[in-house]
Protein backbone atom coordinates (compact mmCIF):
# COMPACT_ATOMS: atom_id res chain seq x y z
CA UNK A 1 0.00 0.00 0.00
CA UNK A 2 1.09 3.44 -1.05
CA UNK A 3 1.87 5.90 2.02
CA UNK A 4 0.34 9.36 2.36
CA UNK A 5 2.04 12.24 2.26
CA UNK A 6 0.34 15.52 3.28
CA UNK A 7 1.78 18.92 2.81
CA UNK A 8 1.81 20.65 5.91
CA UNK A 9 3.57 24.01 4.88
CA UNK A 10 4.33 23.92 1.09
CA UNK A 11 7.87 23.15 0.71
CA UNK A 12 9.28 22.64 4.74
CA UNK A 13 7.13 20.17 6.92
CA UNK A 14 4.49 17.26 5.63
CA UNK A 15 2.76 14.49 7.73
CA UNK A 16 2.89 11.15 6.78
CA UNK A 17 0.33 8.31 7.62
CA UNK A 18 -0.57 4.70 6.35
CA UNK A 19 2.41 3.84 7.72
CA UNK A 20 3.64 1.61 10.58
CA UNK A 21 7.49 2.47 11.46
CA UNK A 22 7.10 -0.49 14.10
CA UNK A 23 8.01 -3.22 11.63
CA UNK A 24 10.99 -2.93 8.34
CA UNK A 25 9.53 -0.75 6.13
CA UNK A 26 8.92 -2.35 1.89
CA UNK A 27 11.35 -0.59 -0.23
CA UNK A 28 8.83 1.01 -2.03
CA UNK A 29 7.68 2.95 0.84
CA UNK A 30 11.26 3.59 1.84
CA UNK A 31 11.70 5.53 -1.43
CA UNK A 32 9.22 7.37 -0.93
CA UNK A 33 9.96 8.38 2.87
CA UNK A 34 13.37 9.42 1.35
CA UNK A 35 11.82 11.25 -1.69
CA UNK A 36 9.42 13.25 0.61
CA UNK A 37 12.37 13.95 2.97
CA UNK A 38 14.57 15.16 0.15
CA UNK A 39 11.44 17.55 -0.33
CA UNK A 40 10.25 18.69 2.36
CA UNK A 41 13.04 18.27 5.90
CA UNK A 42 10.65 17.59 8.60
CA UNK A 43 8.45 14.77 8.40
CA UNK A 44 5.33 13.88 11.32
CA UNK A 45 4.12 10.43 11.57
CA UNK A 46 1.58 10.66 14.00
CA UNK A 47 -0.18 7.79 15.95
CA UNK A 48 3.28 5.52 16.23
CA UNK A 49 4.25 3.00 19.14
CA UNK A 50 7.71 2.56 19.19
CA UNK A 51 9.68 0.51 21.31
CA UNK A 52 13.45 1.94 21.44
CA UNK A 53 14.83 -1.24 19.44
CA UNK A 54 12.11 -0.49 16.24
CA UNK A 55 13.00 3.37 16.93
CA UNK A 56 16.38 2.74 16.47
CA UNK A 57 15.70 0.05 13.57
CA UNK A 58 13.75 2.61 11.54
CA UNK A 59 16.39 5.14 12.68
CA UNK A 60 19.15 3.76 10.85
CA UNK A 61 17.53 3.33 7.42
CA UNK A 62 19.61 6.67 7.58
CA UNK A 63 22.65 6.14 8.79
CA UNK A 64 24.45 4.68 11.66
CA UNK A 65 23.81 5.44 15.28
CA UNK A 66 25.27 7.87 16.81
CA UNK A 67 26.02 8.27 20.27
CA UNK A 68 24.20 9.98 22.79
CA UNK A 69 26.66 13.45 23.99
CA UNK A 70 25.43 12.30 27.87
CA UNK A 71 27.94 9.11 27.96
CA UNK A 72 30.91 11.96 27.66
CA UNK A 73 29.10 14.30 30.56
CA UNK A 74 30.75 13.42 34.07
CA UNK A 75 28.36 12.14 36.78
CA UNK A 76 25.35 12.05 34.08
CA UNK A 77 23.45 8.21 34.41
CA UNK A 78 21.72 6.68 31.86
CA UNK A 79 17.70 5.81 31.52
CA UNK A 80 18.33 4.27 28.54
CA UNK A 81 20.35 2.98 25.67
CA UNK A 82 23.61 4.95 24.54
CA UNK A 83 22.36 5.36 20.97
CA UNK A 84 19.04 7.01 22.54
CA UNK A 85 19.62 10.90 23.64
CA UNK A 86 17.09 11.51 26.39
CA UNK A 87 15.09 14.28 26.12
CA UNK A 88 12.71 13.74 28.67
CA UNK A 89 12.78 16.20 31.83
CA UNK A 90 13.05 13.03 34.24
CA UNK A 91 16.18 11.64 35.87
CA UNK A 92 17.97 7.97 35.62
CA UNK A 93 15.53 6.92 37.91
CA UNK A 94 12.01 8.32 36.08
CA UNK A 95 11.53 11.36 38.36
CA UNK A 96 11.11 14.55 37.13
CA UNK A 97 14.18 16.39 37.60
CA UNK A 98 15.50 18.77 40.34
CA UNK A 99 15.54 22.50 40.07
CA UNK A 100 18.83 22.55 40.12
CA UNK A 101 20.06 19.37 38.63
CA UNK A 102 23.09 19.65 36.10
CA UNK A 103 21.28 17.93 33.31
CA UNK A 104 18.47 20.57 33.46
CA UNK A 105 21.02 23.29 33.11
CA UNK A 106 22.73 21.49 30.14
CA UNK A 107 19.14 20.80 28.29
CA UNK A 108 18.43 24.26 29.00
CA UNK A 109 20.37 24.38 25.76
CA UNK A 110 17.78 22.96 23.63
CA UNK A 111 16.16 26.23 23.76
CA UNK A 112 18.90 28.30 21.83
CA UNK A 113 18.58 27.54 17.90
CA UNK A 114 20.10 24.95 17.19
CA UNK A 115 21.29 21.75 14.53
CA UNK A 116 22.27 18.59 16.73
CA UNK A 117 25.52 17.46 16.73
CA UNK A 118 27.17 19.93 14.74
CA UNK A 119 30.02 20.13 17.07
CA UNK A 120 30.15 16.22 16.72
CA UNK A 121 32.80 14.51 13.94
CA UNK A 122 30.95 13.26 12.17
CA UNK A 123 28.04 15.48 12.60
CA UNK A 124 24.40 15.07 12.83
CA UNK A 125 22.59 13.66 9.70
CA UNK A 126 18.61 12.84 10.50
CA UNK A 127 17.22 13.22 14.32
CA UNK A 128 13.95 11.42 15.29
CA UNK A 129 12.35 12.24 18.22
CA UNK A 130 9.41 10.63 19.30
CA UNK A 131 6.84 11.53 21.79
CA UNK A 132 6.47 8.93 24.76
CA UNK A 133 4.23 11.76 27.10
CA UNK A 134 3.86 15.44 26.38
CA UNK A 135 3.14 18.28 27.99
CA UNK A 136 -0.32 19.42 28.20
CA UNK A 137 0.70 23.46 27.92
CA UNK A 138 4.08 24.26 26.11
CA UNK A 139 7.23 22.09 24.76
CA UNK A 140 6.42 22.73 21.13
CA UNK A 141 9.49 22.10 18.88
CA UNK A 142 10.05 24.81 16.58
CA UNK A 143 11.79 24.12 13.14
CA UNK A 144 13.73 26.38 10.56
CA UNK A 145 14.38 25.83 6.98
CA UNK A 146 18.07 27.18 6.38
CA UNK A 147 17.25 26.14 2.61
CA UNK A 148 14.43 28.74 2.38
CA UNK A 149 16.68 31.17 4.49
CA UNK A 150 19.66 31.04 2.71
CA UNK A 151 17.68 31.80 -0.87
CA UNK A 152 16.66 34.60 1.05
CA UNK A 153 19.71 36.74 1.40
CA UNK A 154 20.91 39.54 0.04
CA UNK A 155 23.43 38.99 -2.38
CA UNK A 156 25.84 40.78 -0.69
CA UNK A 157 25.85 38.65 2.36
CA UNK A 158 25.61 35.56 0.35
CA UNK A 159 29.10 36.56 -0.89
CA UNK A 160 30.14 37.56 2.56
CA UNK A 161 29.75 34.31 4.18
CA UNK A 162 30.18 31.75 1.50
CA UNK A 163 33.31 29.91 2.54
CA UNK A 164 33.71 31.42 6.02
CA UNK A 165 34.21 28.37 8.52
CA UNK A 166 32.40 28.15 11.98
CA UNK A 167 33.80 26.87 15.17
CA UNK A 168 30.82 24.44 16.72
CA UNK A 169 30.73 23.44 20.67
CA UNK A 170 28.71 22.34 22.97
CA UNK A 171 30.28 24.80 25.62
CA UNK A 172 29.55 28.02 23.18
CA UNK A 173 25.49 27.28 23.30
CA UNK A 174 26.08 26.30 27.07
CA UNK A 175 28.12 29.84 27.69
CA UNK A 176 24.99 31.89 26.29
CA UNK A 177 23.66 30.80 29.31
CA UNK A 178 25.94 31.28 31.60
CA UNK A 179 26.93 27.54 32.23
CA UNK A 180 30.42 27.24 32.07
CA UNK A 181 31.37 24.35 34.68
CA UNK A 182 32.52 21.61 32.39
CA UNK A 183 35.23 19.08 34.01
CA UNK A 184 38.54 18.55 32.34
CA UNK A 185 37.01 15.46 30.30
CA UNK A 186 34.01 17.44 28.97
CA UNK A 187 36.53 19.75 27.69
CA UNK A 188 38.31 17.47 26.08
CA UNK A 189 35.61 15.65 24.55
CA UNK A 190 33.26 18.97 23.11
CA UNK A 191 36.75 20.27 21.79
CA UNK A 192 35.36 22.91 18.69
CA UNK A 193 34.80 21.30 15.39
CA UNK A 194 34.73 23.33 12.49
CA UNK A 195 32.29 23.21 9.84
CA UNK A 196 31.11 26.19 6.94
CA UNK A 197 28.56 28.66 7.21
CA UNK A 198 27.08 27.65 3.81
CA UNK A 199 26.56 24.25 2.74
CA UNK A 200 25.16 22.02 -0.45
CA UNK A 201 22.49 19.10 -0.54
CA UNK A 202 24.26 16.38 -2.22
CA UNK A 203 21.05 15.13 -3.68
CA UNK A 204 18.94 18.12 -4.55
CA UNK A 205 22.30 20.51 -5.41
CA UNK A 206 20.24 23.12 -3.12
CA UNK A 207 22.50 25.51 -0.57
CA UNK A 208 21.56 26.12 2.69
CA UNK A 209 22.87 28.04 5.85
CA UNK A 210 24.47 26.07 8.64
CA UNK A 211 24.08 27.48 11.39
CA UNK A 212 23.92 27.01 15.60
CA UNK A 213 23.67 28.63 19.09
CA UNK A 214 27.01 25.85 19.47
CA UNK A 215 28.79 28.26 17.08
CA UNK A 216 31.19 30.11 19.00
CA UNK A 217 34.05 31.46 16.85
CA UNK A 218 33.97 32.13 12.67
CA UNK A 219 37.68 31.45 11.64
CA UNK A 220 39.64 34.79 10.74
CA UNK A 221 36.91 37.39 12.43
CA UNK A 222 37.35 39.16 15.36
CA UNK A 223 34.96 36.84 18.32
CA UNK A 224 33.04 40.56 18.62
CA UNK A 225 32.22 40.29 14.49
CA UNK A 226 32.19 37.16 14.43
CA UNK A 227 29.20 37.20 17.21
CA UNK A 228 27.20 40.33 15.56
CA UNK A 229 27.46 38.17 12.30
CA UNK A 230 25.75 35.24 13.59
CA UNK A 231 23.11 36.72 15.71
CA UNK A 232 22.35 38.59 12.95
CA UNK A 233 22.05 35.50 10.58
CA UNK A 234 20.37 33.48 13.23
CA UNK A 235 17.46 36.60 13.60
CA UNK A 236 17.30 36.22 9.35
CA UNK A 237 17.01 32.67 9.56
CA UNK A 238 14.36 32.17 12.13
CA UNK A 239 11.98 35.04 11.03
CA UNK A 240 8.55 33.69 11.02
CA UNK A 241 8.32 32.64 6.77
CA UNK A 242 10.75 30.22 7.42
CA UNK A 243 10.11 29.00 10.61
CA UNK A 244 7.17 26.00 11.81
CA UNK A 245 6.18 25.36 14.89
CA UNK A 246 5.36 21.63 15.63
CA UNK A 247 2.77 21.08 18.63
CA UNK A 248 3.04 17.72 20.19
CA UNK A 249 1.07 14.88 20.20
CA UNK A 250 1.50 11.70 21.83
CA UNK A 251 3.36 9.22 20.10
CA UNK A 252 4.31 11.31 17.26
CA UNK A 253 7.45 10.96 15.88
CA UNK A 254 9.36 13.83 13.92
CA UNK A 255 12.33 13.26 11.56
CA UNK A 256 14.19 16.29 10.13
CA UNK A 257 17.46 16.77 8.41
CA UNK A 258 20.36 18.62 10.47
CA UNK A 259 22.06 19.40 7.33
CA UNK A 260 19.77 21.95 6.61
CA UNK A 261 16.99 23.04 9.42
CA UNK A 262 17.61 24.89 12.91
CA UNK A 263 15.22 23.85 15.91
CA UNK A 264 14.20 24.66 19.56
CA UNK A 265 12.39 23.75 21.90
CA UNK A 266 9.90 26.69 23.60
CA UNK A 267 8.97 26.63 27.31
CA UNK A 268 6.88 24.58 29.58
CA UNK A 269 6.63 23.75 33.15
CA UNK A 270 9.44 20.96 33.45
CA UNK A 271 8.79 20.90 37.39
CA UNK A 272 5.27 19.85 36.57
CA UNK A 273 4.71 17.60 33.60
CA UNK A 274 6.79 15.13 32.96
CA UNK A 275 7.86 15.74 29.33
CA UNK A 276 9.20 11.75 28.30
CA UNK A 277 10.72 11.92 24.67
CA UNK A 278 13.83 9.97 23.04
CA UNK A 279 15.67 10.92 20.06
CA UNK A 280 17.42 8.93 17.78
CA UNK A 281 20.24 10.55 15.65
CA UNK A 282 22.38 9.16 12.65
CA UNK A 283 25.86 10.39 11.38
CA UNK A 284 25.90 12.18 8.46
CA UNK A 285 28.03 10.64 5.66
CA UNK A 286 28.11 12.96 2.69
CA UNK A 287 27.57 10.16 -0.04
CA UNK A 288 24.96 8.05 1.93
CA UNK A 289 22.02 9.06 0.40
CA UNK A 290 23.11 8.51 -3.04
CA UNK A 291 24.41 4.94 -2.25
CA UNK A 292 21.31 3.74 -0.85
CA UNK A 293 18.67 5.26 -3.47
CA UNK A 294 20.59 3.68 -6.20
C1 LIG B 1 16.28 17.66 20.36
C2 LIG B 1 15.76 19.00 20.74
C3 LIG B 1 13.79 20.19 21.43
C4 LIG B 1 12.53 19.83 22.16
O1 LIG B 1 15.61 16.67 20.63
O2 LIG B 1 17.34 17.62 19.74
O3 LIG B 1 16.44 19.96 20.57
O4 LIG B 1 11.50 20.48 21.90
N1 LIG B 1 14.53 19.02 21.23
O5 LIG B 1 12.57 18.90 22.97
MN1 LIG C 1 18.21 19.35 19.28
Amino acid sequence: MSITIVPVTEHFVAEVGDIDLSAPLPPEQLRQVRDAFTRYAVLVFPGQTLSVEQHLSFASNFGPHETTVAVQMSGRKLRTRQEIADIANLDADGQIWNQKSRTRMFQMGNRLWHTDSSFKEPTGYVSMLYARSIAPIGGHTEFADMRAAWDGLPDAMKVRIDGLIGEHSLMFSRRRLGFTEFSDAERIAFAPVARPLVRTLAESGRRNLYLASHIGRIRGLEDETAEALLSELIAHATQRQFVHTHRWREHDLVMWDNRCTMHRGTEFDDLRWRRDMHRATTEDQPDLFAISTE
